[in-house]
């Protein structure tokens, strides 16, 4: 369950609160605003603690001021932003992070949160609020559904009450609130799609996942079974899914804004629920991890989820071609020649690149589709991995304009993408004797030759593909994303969405 977000006429020094959370640049000496407010009434407390020295205010540093009944709130949760010329909404992202870790800790089930937490350059206080807020809401993510024992989950924050001096304020942070709420939702749908284990997640109990989330929200669903897949020609989405005795789907979810609107944006997720290599196998070490092969499908449907509950002035189609890639008896195996739905064929040299194959298919579906422009995102390559690690993702595509777009929306969200060159010299590593190329090339730049092989099945439309094999997945906590499934994508591809459809 995501945290509720409310907003509330009040004072924040007159107000019952368990805590209240706020955040200070570094060595501000000047208090001002709210906070001075708080200081005043509790008798100096938050500026003595600065004169101690004992809280600077740097970049993700928690202190608590108990007020001894000075005030009527009870704790003041102060946070570090760093220094004040260093600021940016990551960073406020990342201080709302470690306000609610720390009151999460504490037990607390109720924060506050005051509406005008900074002035600084170039951020006005609303953008600022739903950093703080969302990096909050992202941080205290946890799936404890399987745990059972009641003792051993975490505490769970269920509610955030914004307290604004007025009406007039509260008309304004309105629309604020509520995209925080769809964001954090959309992100962790897509967190709990890449947490839950492959037995968790079968492609049909995605598929009905998808289902449920259409009739919620303003969405079509359409689910493409094998044997339809079959009847269409999708050739190489079937070998991959034929190692695996669980039924494969492809899932599509489309959003109408209304044929004002035009032609739709399509984006299409990876969606292996397991990654085994298939029978050429992966070693066995942190192989469970390949539960997170889905990621790509998995911000695909958080973000078509957000797209709806926000009523994005735009049509957009989300496809996640979804399936496992097991060895089984009837498995593709390396060497065997498969005809795509677009009528290339390909020779399989490893079936473990078996995402580029499942995209294959799903490029050339969408395009029957005649959209705008069409984003893919895939963990697709170890090598991505090497070359970004797991703070940005990999992009590269066939139009400038439309990659130019993605990046400012990384810019945007934070989550960050860097350009990879798609130099079609290297296709050559693709060249087979027998097919019309094969499924892996060397090693060397194994990111950019698995984008020139989706590259193929791309006739004309504008087309991005993002490489998360790095960010879908965090080893150890950061400053709002707990280890484990970011549900990295889903807050790029909203923040796109939205200024596309402008
Ligand atoms: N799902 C993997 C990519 C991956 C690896 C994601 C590690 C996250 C962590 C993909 O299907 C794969 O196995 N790719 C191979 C391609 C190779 C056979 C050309 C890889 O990267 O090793
Ligand atoms: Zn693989
Ligand atoms: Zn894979």
């Amino acid at each position: 369950m995501i945290i509720k977000f409310k907003s509330k006429v009040g004072n924040v020094v007159t107000e019952k609160a368990e805590a209240i959370l706020f955040p200070l640049f570094e060595n501000s000496r000047e208090l001002s605003g709210t906070i001075k407010q708080l200081d005043k009434a509790s008798s100096g407390l938050i500026q003595s603690l600065l004169d101690s020295g004992d809280f600077k205010g740097e970049r993700g540093k928690t202190s608590i001021i108990y007020t001894q009944g000075a005030i009527s709130v009870k704790r003041i949760i102060l946070v570090g932003l760093g220094k004040r010329d260093e600021f940016d909404l990551d960073r406020m992202r990342g201080s709302g992070g470690a306000a609610f870790e720390y009151a999460r800790n504490l037990g607390i089930k109720k924060v506050f949160v005051p509406a005008n937490l900074v002035e600084a350059e170039g951020v006005n206080s609303e953008e600022g609020l739903e950093a703080f807020l969302t990096g909050g809401a992202l941080m205290i993510y946890q799936l404890d559904e399987f745990i059972t024992n009641e003792k051993e989950k975490k505490n769970r924050i269920d509610e955030c009450v914004v307290i604004v001096k007025n009406r007039k304020e509260a008309g304004k942070i309105k629309e604020t609130i509520k995209r925080t709420a769809v964001i954090s939702s959309a992100v962790y749908l897509a967190r709990d799609l890449v947490s839950l284990p492959a037995n968790k997640k079968t492609p049909s109990i995605l598929a009905n996942k998808a289902r449920s989330i259409a009739r919620k929200n303003k969405l079509k669903c359409r689910i493409i079974t094998e044997a339809q897949a079959r009847k269409m020609d999708m050739g190489v989405f079937l070998a991959v899914a034929r190692g695996s005795r669980e039924p494969a789907k492809v899932i599509v979810l489309e959003y109408h804004a209304g044929c004002d609107y035009g032609p739709p944006v399509v984006l299409i997720g990876k969606g292996i629920t397991f990654d085994s290599g298939g029978i050429s196998l992966k070693p066995a070490e942190k192989m469970e991890r390949m539960k997170d092969d889905m990621a790509g499908g998995a911000a695909v449907m958080g973000a078509m989820q957000a797209a709806a509950q926000m009523e994005i002035p735009l049509n957009v189609i989300g496809i996640i071609p979804a399936t496992e890639n097991l060895p089984g008896g009837k498995a593709y195996k390396p060497g065997d020649i498969l005809t795509s739905l677009s009528g290339q064929t390909i020779e399989v040299i490893s079936t473990d690149a078996e995402g580029r194959l499942i995209l294959a298919d799903a490029l050339t579906y969408a395009e029957r589709f005649k959209p705008q422009c069409i984003v893919d995102l895939a963990t697709l390559t170890g090598a991505c991995i090497i070359a970004l690690g797991d703070y940005i993702a990999g992009i590269m595509g066939n139009d400038d304009s439309l990659i130019t777009k993605l990046k400012a929306a990384g810019e945007k969200t934070g989550e960050k993408v860097w350009q990879l060159p798609l130099a079609e010299k290297y296709f050559d590593y693709l060249r087979s004797d027998i097919a019309d190329m094969k499924n892996v090339g060397e090693r060397a730049a194994g990111t950019i030759t698995a984008g020139l092989f989706l590259k193929k099945f791309v006739k004309d439309t504008p087309w991005v593909h993002l490489d998360i094999a790095g960010p879908a997945w965090f080893e150890k906590d950061k400053e709002y994303t707990p280890k484990g499934a970011s549900g990295f994508g889903a807050r790029l591809l909203i923040e796109f969405l939205r200024d596309w459809g402008i």
